[in-house]
């Protein structure tokens, strides 16, 4: 028996008798929620809460009757109705005292002494409390549609969220929001016979057995929750893609999908094979400087937008993990994205081509060889070769959504580019959803690094330039964000109701990345559990713990999580990194563990940053310890900043993040009686199942890193009598 399959079996005896121990005293039967309306509740507000709404206008009038304004309308309705007990009616543009929706094309000729604000850009709305003949009126309006959709959703939310009922006085409301990216997308991972890639909550809501489900009214409520959360595009489709996606005749039936996207102002996309042209188009090649390939593309781009007049655009992956791609005719990524992006370009579509590229057999011998700098230099060299309505998305850290990364220094480097940051929500390295694992808090990270980006780069026009909140490199003149979401039919979406935290995180970091994790826990908590003080404490304060906790039993120091990465990515199987050719190594041995890659005599990876970048993590002394294994092998008797040795904060935090994981029980225990009983339960028993798990991982670590190292524990837990 390898050494961590016999600790992970002790560990799973130590975990029965943790849960045992734990072992639960079920509340009172409350109101039974499944979790299905995930932030969008709309629970009555107490009375006292109501009270501050007294004042809000009795009717609705509508300018327009798009199918977004009419569900903007009906959105409202629903929502005021739920929360304040109250009917809205639906006036005509003569009413007085009402809640008006419409755009500034229509709002001009019914107010015209109201003046928007000048700044108010694409899908950005503005609430506004005037007079107007004499009665009070509430104004939400936008340049688009969507806006007032969003307009409404924020109202909605304010309400919902009773805490900010102090705030608002509806009289006095004057608030403009914009959306920081234009481009806030989610991709679906689903395959066409409706299994999901990665996805750990059910089966798809889009597929079954090959076809578009009869049934698709999951796909409308997932795009009014995209929506309501400032998601404006939905690729519905696994990245590795599946070529029939372009047959005729499956368009015939994603545009169905469309149909049901459309009045919540969510665009849809297809992930497309590069290979098309050749597997299904009939043609001897897919060789992107091929007219006929031109062609072949420009002819299937005009029949999708001829079923799907709003078609987003296409994702692309190629060249990676086995996909076809460019390079079967040494040709470039910019060749191929253009080829495509051409076809798109008069129907106003994009297409995102993923930076996801790389060697997955990779010669683990060779100590230079390194996965980390594929993303840089496969793309470095094109900056500036892509079409105007190409995206290069792009990973947010260099490997693959790792418990921690650093920023791919992609980011930095591609001033000439369209770029996305893509995050994943979809919790595949970091708990899968069975686990709690907030993962805003290391979005934010990413977001918020400086990056130093030199001011030569075009279009990056102020200084200090915090290169992705302060993004400009994300408008230039398209750009955003990209969440991997994979929800699917359980009626928890994600399949379970606090992973929805992230999804929602998600939308709000995309509207406005400068919003704190703590905002927009806050924020989530509110909208999904209720406003009691001692929920939303308990709740966020564990949200926000949860990232640090998983980290801490997972993976250390940056050395990635250490999982099974040839199998299910969610056991611990350190080993399971060496020696092949994934390239997600951390080179443990018996001296040291932590990959090289610094310039001086490393993989050289470091060098793909900007100079100040380089300096910091080029330097061991200076380079922060949580992501010291990512950038130096050292021994294990290294000692951090801390004044820890390696192996002994390894040990330590292990222990203190299973520690901390159990913690996690009694946590929701005291909000027992204050949770409706369904997801109290639900909640509880994960819980207690996240504390077994985290032993499993502390002891599979422990017991790898002593194995490896020789070093006992200084507090005598390791080794355990099993690890002899
Ligand atoms: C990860 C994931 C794959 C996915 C890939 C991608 O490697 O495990 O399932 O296809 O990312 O992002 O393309």
């Amino acid at each position: 028996m390898k050494s961590t399959q016999r600790a992970k079996t002790l560990a799973r005896a130590a975990a029965i008798v943790a849960v045992f121990l734990c072992a639960t005293v079920l509340p009172h039967p409350a109101n039974a929620e499944t979790g299905a309306d995930a932030w969008l509740r709309y629970s009555p507000l107490s009375p006292q809460a109501a009270k501050n709404y007294e004042r809000l206008p009795p009717q609705i009038v509508l300018l327009g009757d798009s199918p977004v304004l009419k569900t903007a309308q009906q959105e409202l309705i629903q929502g005021v109705g739920q929360m304040l007990g109250r009917t809205l009616h639906v006036g005509i543009a003569s009413s007085r005292n009402a809640i008006v929706l419409g755009t500034l094309t229509e709002l001009p000729a019914l107010i015209p002494e109201l003046h928007p604000p000048q700044d108010l850009r694409p899908d950005g709305y503005w609430l506004k409390s005037t007079k107007f003949r004499g009665s009070e009126c509430l104004i939400i309006t936008a340049s688009t549609d969507r806006g007032v959709l969003y307009g409404v959703f924020a109202l909605l939310s304010k309400i919902a969220r009773a805490e900010s009922l102090a705030d608002i006085d509806i009289a006095t409301l004057d608030e403009l929001q914009n959306p920081y990216a234009p481009i806030r997308w989610v991709n679906q991972w689903d395959n066409l016979d409706g299994r999901i890639e990665r996805g750990y909550g059910g089966p798809s809501i889009f597929f079954v057995d090959g076809n578009v489900r009869a049934d698709l009214t999951r796909a409308g409520q997932y795009a009014r929750l995209l929506a309501s959360i400032g998601i404006n595009g939905c690729a519905i489709n696994n990245v590795n893609a599946a070529p029939g996606v372009l047959e005729d005749s499956f368009i015939a039936q994603v545009s169905r999908i469309a149909d049901v996207f459309r009045p919540w102002g969510v665009q849809l996309s297809l992930a497309v094979d590069l290979g098309s042209p050749k597997l299904i188009g009939g043609l001897d090649t897919f060789d992107p400087l091929d007219p006929r390939v031109a062609e072949w593309w420009r002819k299937k781009v005009d029949e999708i937008y001829r079923r799907i007049p709003d078609f987003a655009g296409f994702v692309v992956k190629a060249d990676s993990e086995g996909r076809l791609g460019p390079s079967t005719y040494g040709r470039t990524h910019a060749d191929a994205a253009n080829v495509i992006a051409r076809a798109l370009k008069p129907h106003g579509g994009v297409i995102f081509y993923r930076a996801f590229v790389y060697n997955h057999h990779l010669d683990w011998h060779d100590l230079k060889s390194d996965r980390a700098k594929a993303a840089y230099e496969n793309f470095h060299p094109l900056d500036g070769a892509f079409d105007d309505n190409v995206i290069v998305q792009i990973k947010n850290g260099p490997i693959d959504f790792q418990v921690r990364e650093p920023v791919s220094p992609l980011f930095a480097r591609l001033g000439r580019t369209n770029e996305a940051i893509e995050l994943q929500i979809t919790q595949e390295y970091t708990g899968q959803q069975r686990q709690l694992c907030f993962l805003v808090p290391m979005w934010k990270e990413a977001l918020d690094f400086d990056m130093h980006i030199d001011a030569n780069i075009a279009d990056v026009n102020t200084t200090p330039v915090k290169a992705l909140v302060a993004g400009r490199i994300l408008h230039r003149p398209v750009g955003g964000f990209v969440g991997v979401t994979n929800v699917g039919m359980d009626a928890t979406w994600l399949g379970s109701p606090l992973a929805m935290a992230n999804l929602y995180g998600f939308g709000r970091l995309a509207w406005d990345p400068n919003l704190t994790a703590e905002k927009i826990i806050d924020e989530w908590t509110r909208l999904t559990f209720g406003n009691d003080p001692l929920v939303v404490k308990a709740i966020t304060t564990m949200q926000l713990n949860s990232w640090h906790i998983y980290e801490s039993y997972t993976g250390p120091l940056g050395a990635g999580t250490l999982t099974n990465i040839l199998g299910n990515h969610y056991d611990p199987s350190p080993e399971s990194s060496e020696e092949n050719g994934w390239g997600q190594w951390h080179r443990a041995d018996h001296a040291g563990i932590g990959m090289d890659r610094t310039i001086a005599t490393g993989t050289g990876f470091i060098g793909q940053y900007p100079p100040a970048v380089q300096q910091l993590y080029e330097s061991l002394a200076r380079s922060p310890d949580n992501l010291l294994l990512f950038f130096h092998h050292v021994p294990y008797t290294y000692v951090l900043r801390s004044g820890k040795t390696v192996v002994q904060h390894i040990y330590d935090s292990h222990y203190d993040g299973a520690d901390r994981a159990r913690d996690f029980i009694s946590q929701w225990k005291s909000l027992e009686g204050h949770v409706d009983n369904e997801r109290y339960r639900d909640i509880l028993t994960r819980f207690e199942y996240q504390a077994a798990e985290a032993i499993v991982w502390r002891d599979a670590i422990c017991d790898w890193i002593y194995k490896l190292s020789g070093i006992p524990d200084s507090k005598g837990r390791f080794p355990t009598r099993l690890s002899h």
